[in-house]
């Protein structure tokens, strides 16, 4: 089995966990990132992300000289006696504010890669794009490439969860490769040879509407159940129970039917709007999608309309977050459901605690969190609040101590937005306990 030369651009959520399993699985790594600071963190053997497991693979692959960093795709590309077969592209493809991908930063990659072309290279592209990117990756590649030096482009979407990455990563339920020539077929099969799980071999178009597909269905499944979480709420059923009889069809299965505050993250809300603004450009309007993007936006504003309803006026009240990541087992606050509520809360003039287990030293140093006084802990978190807001389902919060809650709190109003807690205990310790599609 071949030991592969790997550079891996952008060495973020994705890149670093890529760079790092691939390292593992015995491939020879080079990460790559632009942010100085990253770079710094991660030269100095430290994970700038938290994401469990990855800390120690990653100091396992550094030790055994697997795993190194350069500042620039020159340097990941080439070094003493080194020359990359295969590298990444695995940056950043934000939203711009009329829903498309910004691919700027793919697109100097593209060219970075092109510039220092010396051998059959292959450029795969890992980060979450539109169909045919992988078409103006080539594109922008011949264009520079003036010596015509060999170079393919594969397109091998990522389908890994912040919280369970590492997992994902060396255990995914299938790898998807989008290949233009048998040739790179075979240096990527070869790539995960190790890696146990089905491949699938696709044209470069198909694997990335792969992606863009599976999230916007599994985002599509996460609406669904919260719009019938509202008719629940409309006429006094459980939606948990409703889910619950939904989910042992084996055809639904019980995945992505928990109804809640809505998804958030680096992934969901952006791709949706990228896989609807790229249908719309080809002249389709996949309106479903638009759909279940309003459905979301409604579901955050559930902790505002339940708050308004329980405590009338909202300026100068006390409301208390656990939770700020948009999911746990992480620490990203891209496009969390908590930034959302606290902006709707700061422009009620509301006062604002939270807390986080892992998430508050991003939250702190968040210009979209100003305001909010950060607490050590749920209960410090509770005192003096007049309503308690549970955004995200942390284990930490799962078992707490409500009898010593309910003493620190002003008022014991108990938003549960991600249907964690008994409803019944809640409510015989005295509290106002409202979940999402529960009576
Ligand atoms: N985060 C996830 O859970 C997840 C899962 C699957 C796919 N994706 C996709 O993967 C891609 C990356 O996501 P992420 O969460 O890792 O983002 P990220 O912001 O954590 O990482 C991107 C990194 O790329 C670096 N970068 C940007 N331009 C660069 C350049 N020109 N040269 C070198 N480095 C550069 C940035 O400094 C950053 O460290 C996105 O397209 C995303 O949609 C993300």
């Amino acid at each position: 089995m071949g030991q592969l030369s790997v550079c891996v651009v952008g060495s973020g959520y994705v890149g670093l966990v890529t760079g790092t399993c691939l390292a593992e699985l015995g491939h020879h790594v080079v990460c790559v990132d632009s942010d100085a600071k990253k770079l710094a963190s991660l030269k100095a053997g430290k994970v700038p992300i938290y994401e469990p497991g990855l800390p120690e693979l990653f100091k396992k692959n550094v030790k055994a000289g697997r795993l190194r960093f350069a500042p620039s795709v020159k340097d990941g590309m080439e070094g003493k006696g080194w020359r990359a077969q295969l590298v990444f592209i695995a940056v950043g493809t934000p939203p711009r504010p009329d829903g498309s991908a910004d691919l700027s930063a793919v697109e100097k990659v593209a060219e970075e890669v092109a510039r220092n072309l010396k051998d059959y290279t292959i450029l795969i592209d890992k980060s979450t794009v539109p169909v045919e990117t992988g078409e103006w990756v080539a594109k922008t590649v011949s264009r520079i490439n003036k010596k015509h030096v060999p170079c393919d482009v594969v397109s091998n979407p990522e389908f890994l969860s912040e919280g369970s990455a590492v997992q994902d990563f060396l255990k995914p339920d299938r790898i998807v490769l989008g290949v233009s020539s048998a040739r790179a077929e075979k240096v990527m099969r070869e790539l995960y040879a190790k890696v146990e799980a089905p491949v699938l071999v696709t044209d470069v178009k198909s694997a990335e509407l792969i992606k863009h597909a599976s999230n916007s269905f599994l985002a599509t499944k996460i609406s669904y159940i919260n719009a019938v979480a509202s008719l629940c709420e409309k006429v006094g059923a459980d939606v948990a129970q409703v889910a619950h009889g939904m989910g042992l069809d084996r055809r639904i299965g019980p995945m992505f039917l928990r109804a809640g505050i809505g998804f958030g993250g680096f992934c969901f809300p952006k791709d949706l709007e990228a896989f609807h603004w790229i249908a719309k450009q080809k002249g389709f309007d996949f309106h479903l999608l638009k759909a279940v993007k309003e459905i979301n936006e409604q579901q955050k504003a559930w902790v505002i309309r339940r708050i308004e309803e329980n405590l009338w006026n909202l300026e100068g009240k006390t409301v208390a977050l656990l939770g700020l990541a948009f999911k746990p087992h992480t620490d990203d606050l891209r496009f969390a459901p908590a930034v959302d509520i606290v902006r709707m809360l700061h422009e009620r003039r509301v006062r604002i605690r939270a807390t986080d287990p892992v998430a508050m030293a991003r939250a702190k140093a968040s210009s979209e969190l100003k305001g909010v006084v950060f607490c050590k802990d749920a209960y410090a978190c509770a005192k003096g609040a007049d309503a308690l807001v549970l955004v995200t389902e942390w284990p930490q919060y799962k078992d707490l101590d409500f009898k010593r809650v309910s003493k620190l709190m002003r008022n014991p109003l108990v938003l549960d937005g991600r249907n964690l807690y008994d409803p019944q205990k809640l409510r015989r310790l005295g509290f106002t306990y409202r979940g999402v599609g529960r009576p």
